[in-house]
């Protein structure tokens, strides 16, 4: 790890087969993160596979089934460097099945490349109603990405052409004013994925653009202030058994310091324990900050004390736990709903890394989504497009934070029918209280 650069998660989003891995891949294979050998290697396996135009996909595309399909289905990580940063970079699906690996990934990053395929017809399947270029976006912005690049790609297919990248990057720019970014920062670069044109070294088939290379825009991202001085939270992506080790919990600070020989508790399992050791990229660290992706070990702890959707705090100031017969208001935004949402509706939510179902216990209002003004008191239903303050209760129990408190553990998403429902934040907490034991 370099001690001297800043560290940025970035995650690669866009529909499905737009190009994210062959980008990713293309642009660590020519910047040298990806050894020659390795490389060739991974080109011998695409020839077997019968999908050679696949093979700097699969330096992200690691599992069989993926390589075989020729597409992504879990997120897969890698360290990368620019002059200025290093970066874990997150490759993530785009095939709509997988949005909530998706969801899991743009829930750890600082910054995205949104991936657009400029060939005709592409481009404007991921920006329809129900196009993965448009959930994805929605989902970032939600989920506090709020930096972003936007690659325009496969401009081999497109001939370099620079009406159709000025058409792409138009429709693309709507889209994502509509959704609440700020589109005059957002840099627009033409790319290749394939061919690796404008990704670390400017193109000449590219005369008539005079923006950053793929490269020289993400070096360019700010670093975001590091919520150090606040509670500690670290939502539990996994836990490993590691033989010699023990069991080894990761995930990703969002907010605090955690340091070797701290006292913690992971929520809502209760569990108790003190940090032996913490590692990042593989290397022993003193202590972590928020945007570290880290793994630790616990003295004492089993599986059974910690999983994916479980936060780790410290005892003093530890995760807030919403039990079941608690609640919180959310303040949401329908995105796509056959029908409409109505009281009594139980999807999953999607929070940090946990995914739990909740009830929608209420629709306490209709809101304007440009202004927050209240349109409609307790509405009978929110329909697409919608935006609203409901009332959540968790069927399960659960880590969650006011928005206000800690942002970047006071986000959800709502799915259903293996689609994204909604996307909101929390707004207040009603904890419940724990049952009670029968003597
Ligand atoms: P998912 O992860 O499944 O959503 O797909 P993806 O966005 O990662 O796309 P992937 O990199 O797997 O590429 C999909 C197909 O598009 C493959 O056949 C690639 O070879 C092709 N492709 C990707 N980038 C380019 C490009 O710049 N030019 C051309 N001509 N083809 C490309
Ligand atoms: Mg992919």
């Amino acid at each position: 790890m370099p001690k001297d650069k800043e560290h940025l998660n970035l995650v690669i989003i866009g529909h499905i087969d737009h190009g994210k891995s062959t980008m990713m891949g293309c642009m660590l294979i020519k910047t040298g993160a990806i050894s020659d050998r390795e490389a060739r290697e991974l080109e011998k396996l695409a020839k077997e596979y019968d999908r050679e135009s696949w093979s700097y996909a699969y330096v992200f595309d690691r599992l069989k089934e993926e390589r075989q399909r020729g597409i992504t289905i879990d997120l897969a990580f890698r360290k990368f460097e620019t002059p200025s940063k290093y970066f874990t970079i997150i490759d993530a699906p785009g095939h709509a099945d997988f949005v909530k690996n998706m969801i899991t990934g743009a829930s750890q990053a600082d910054a995205a490349i949104l991936v657009v395929s400029g060939k005709k017809g592409e481009m404007e399947v991921g920006i329809a109603a129900n196009g993965q270029t448009r959930e994805h976006a929605y989902l970032a912005q939600t989920l506090g990405v709020k930096q972003l690049v936007v690659a325009i790609n496969k401009a081999d297919v497109w001939d370099y052409d620079q009406a159709r990248y000025e058409e792409c990057k138009d429709a693309v720019s709507d889209l994502l004013r509509n959704i609440g970014f700020p589109v005059k920062k957002i840099n627009f670069v033409p790319t290749s994925g394939m061919t690796g044109e404008n990704l670390a070294e400017k193109s000449d088939k590219l005369s008539w653009y005079d923006g950053p290379t793929l490269l020289e825009a993400i070096d360019a991202f700010i670093i975001p202030e590091k919520p150090t001085d606040k509670a500690l939270r670290v939502p539990i992506q996994d836990a490993y058994k590691i033989k010699g080790t023990g069991v080894v919990p990761v995930g990703r600070v969002e907010s605090g310091v955690l340091k070797k020989g701290d006292k913690i508790i992971i929520n809502p399992t209760g569990f108790k324990g003190e940090i032996r050791s913490i590692e990042m990229h593989h290397e022993e660290i003193p202590q972590a900050i928020p945007g570290d992706n880290i793994g630790f070990s616990i003295r004492g702890i089993e599986m059974k004390d910690v999983g994916r959707g479980d936060c780790l705090g410290h005892p003093s100031d530890p995760p807030t736990v919403i039990f079941p017969n608690g609640k919180w208001e959310g303040q949401i935004i329908v995105i796509w709903h056959p029908t409409a949402i109505a009281q009594g509706y139980t999807p999953v939510v999607h929070a940090h890394t946990a995914q739990i179902a909740a009830k929608f216990m209420s629709l306490d209002k209709k809101l304007d989504q440009k202004t927050g003004a209240v349109i409609e008191d307790n509405p009978k239903f929110i329909k697409k497009n919608e935006a609203g303050m409901v009332t959540l209760q968790p069927i399960k129990k659960l880590c969650l934070e006011k928005y206000t408190d800690i942002p970047e553990m006071g986000r959800f998403a709502v799915r259903d029918m293996g689609r994204t429902v909604a996307v909101g934040i929390v707004k207040e907490i009603d904890v419940g209280a724990p049952a009670v034991k029968k003597a």
